[in-house]
């Protein structure tokens, strides 16, 4: 297993946002978290990516326990976490956020973000542009490519798609399909626009509400009609 989230309780001091929350991850599996606005799911990938204290549980990843690792040890652990805000400098050029995110000399990480780069079209050809200058999506490209230069093999994302048109959100969808199957990565994806168009490309999803994580449910479950909508909002269509 690779992340293994055991009855963890976390918030900000004394509020309590998330309670004995239990999730895991496998190599090679994309796993979402859904939930309405303001329940917790930014509160719980904080907590799992060490950024909040934990109050109660653990957190395991590929067999190392993780609780109490700082944020910054984590990418050489093998985690990525792509934040829900703020993750881009917007003063660097792509190619500047890029070259910040790898160790080593600048002849070898100019060489592996060049390589990265060809992966994503739409950010190669704004290289040298600043990062303040790029779209909301394309920002949110960069905060994935820049997470992907330590090779993790479990990507955390906070609403990859969000604010983004449908065509887009397909695209964010394609990378992260990309990212399971041709890296072998574990993805725990939170989603919360576009639900209709990101589940069917998850492999299980757990459901927030008022801080508490559900069993894990199947994509297709959630998708029969009036499940959602009976959910989030607690009426049946
Ligand atoms: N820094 C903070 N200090 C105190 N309370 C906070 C802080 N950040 C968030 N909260 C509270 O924690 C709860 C959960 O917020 P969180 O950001 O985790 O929700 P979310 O599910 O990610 O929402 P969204 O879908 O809008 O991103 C909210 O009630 C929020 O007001
Ligand atoms: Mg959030």
């Amino acid at each position: 297993m690779l992340l293994d989230v055991q009855g963890v309780s976390t918030g900000y001091g004394r509020l309590t946002v998330v309670r004995d929350a239990s999730l895991t991850v496998d190599a090679g599996e994309i796993v979402a978290v859904v939930g309405s606005n303001g329940v917790g799911k930014t509160t719980l990938l904080k907590g799992i990516t060490r950024s909040l204290p934990i109050t109660a549980g653990r957190v395991v990843l590929d067999g190392i326990d993780i609780t109490g690792t700082k944020p910054n040890q984590l990418a050489g652990l093998g985690l990525g976490y792509v934040p829900q805000v703020g993750s881009t400098f917007p003063d660097l050029t792509v190619m500047e956020n890029l070259l910040v995110s790898v160790r080593g000399s600048l002849s070898t990480a100019r060489e592996r973000c060049s390589r990265l780069l060809a992966r994503f079209p739409e950010l190669e050809r704004r290289r040298d542009q600043a990062a303040s200058t790029l779209s909301g999506g394309e920002r949110q490209m960069l905060a994935i490519a820049s997470a992907l230069l330590s090779s993790p093999r479990l990507l955390v994302l906070d609403e990859p798609t969000t604010g983004l048109a449908p065509l887009v959100v397909q695209q964010r969808i394609d990378d992260i399909r990309r990212l399971r199957d041709e890296d072998g990565a574990g993805v725990l994806w939170v989603i919360e626009e576009h639900p209709r168009i990101c589940l069917p490309a998850v492999d299980r999803v757990y459901f927030l509400s008022d801080g508490t994580v559900s069993a894990p449910m199947r994509p297709a479950d959630l998708l029969e009609e009036g499940v959602l909508e009976e959910l989030f909002f607690g009426v049946r269509a």
